[in-house]
């Protein structure tokens, strides 16, 4: 099967990633930062699997070429096949309020790491995939959070672009959940209120997000995609049409009954 590399997989969702993959078999390259601990009890449970997993700490805003992440795993676990770029950094700023080293950091994470790792993967991997974990929030423009969102629809272009230079060797493709698992500050109403405001009326879980990474990974022939998992909510948003317009008109009386 080859080996995996999950950026990020230590905790949360790319914790989530890095088990569906060892399911599928992979020898798992557990990447992380900072989750020292957790990333070792997720090593355990994926060792319990019947496959290889070994961690690799790095810090993908510190180094300026995280294409060396990839050099450190291909030298130490056979055959890389998939890439999954889940670590990111989320912060609320809107464009007055981002300072540059926010900016930087955003880009840091959010994008330049996985340009150099995707990059790397292209020469160490005859024939392989790479799956960016995007935000289904690059369907809006949602200014508080400005530097994050620049940076995640950043990484959604990068994804077309470098699906198209690393065919037919690599197929890259990306995935924009929406809310899959949310931040522990969240409170109940706010949660509810967000989920009213998604068509199909609930939240997405991890299930739906590996049963969505398995198809991209496995479908030999999709590549270049962003696949939205959302229940709707990005395909939410109508914009003002004529229908519209006359509906918020107050009430128009007939003619000639005044
Ligand atoms: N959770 C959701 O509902 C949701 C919704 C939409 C999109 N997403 C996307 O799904 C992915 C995972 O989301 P999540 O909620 O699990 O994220 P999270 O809880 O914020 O975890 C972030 C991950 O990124 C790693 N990371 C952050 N800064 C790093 C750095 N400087 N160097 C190396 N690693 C770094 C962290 O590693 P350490 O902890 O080891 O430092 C951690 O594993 C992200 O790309 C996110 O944008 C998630």
């Amino acid at each position: 099967m080859g080996t995996a590399l999950v950026t990020g997989s230590g905790i949360r969702v790319g914790r989530a990633i890095a088990l569906e993959l060892a399911r599928m078999g992979y020898a798992i390259a557990l990447h992380y930062n900072r989750s020292a601990a957790e990333a070792e009890a997720t090593r355990q449970e994926i060792l319990e699997l019947g496959v290889a997993c070994e961690l690799f700490p790095f810090d993908l805003q510190g180094e300026p070429d995280a294409g060396r992440l990839v050099d450190q795993v291909s030298d130490r676990l056979p055959d890389l096949k998939v890439l999954v770029n889940s670590a990111s950094t989320y912060d609320a700023a809107t464009i007055a309020q981002t300072t540059p080293e926010l900016l930087e950091k955003q880009f840091k994470v959010n994008f330049q790491a996985p340009f150099f790792l995707i990059r790397r993967f292209s020469e160490r991997c005859d024939r392989g995939c790479v799956v960016n974990i995007i935000d289904n929030k690059i369907a809006f423009n949602q200014y508080p959070f400005a530097a994050y969102l620049l940076a995640k629809k950043s990484l959604a272009e990068l994804t077309k672009l470098a699906a198209l230079e690393f065919a037919p060797n690599l197929r890259v493709n990306g995935l924009a959940p929406g809310m899959v698992l949310p931040i522990a500050s969240r409170s109940p109403e706010f949660l509810t209120w967000l989920t009213e405001g998604v068509p199909l009326k609930r939240s997405g879980n991890l299930d739906d997000l590996t049963h969505a990474l398995r198809f991209l990974i496995e479908n030999d022939f999709v590549t270049g995609q962003i696949l939205t998992l959302d229940g709707g909510e990005a395909i939410a948003t109508e914009g003002r049409n004529a229908p519209s317009f006359e509906a918020q008109r107050p009430s128009s009386s007939p003619p000639g009954s005044a």
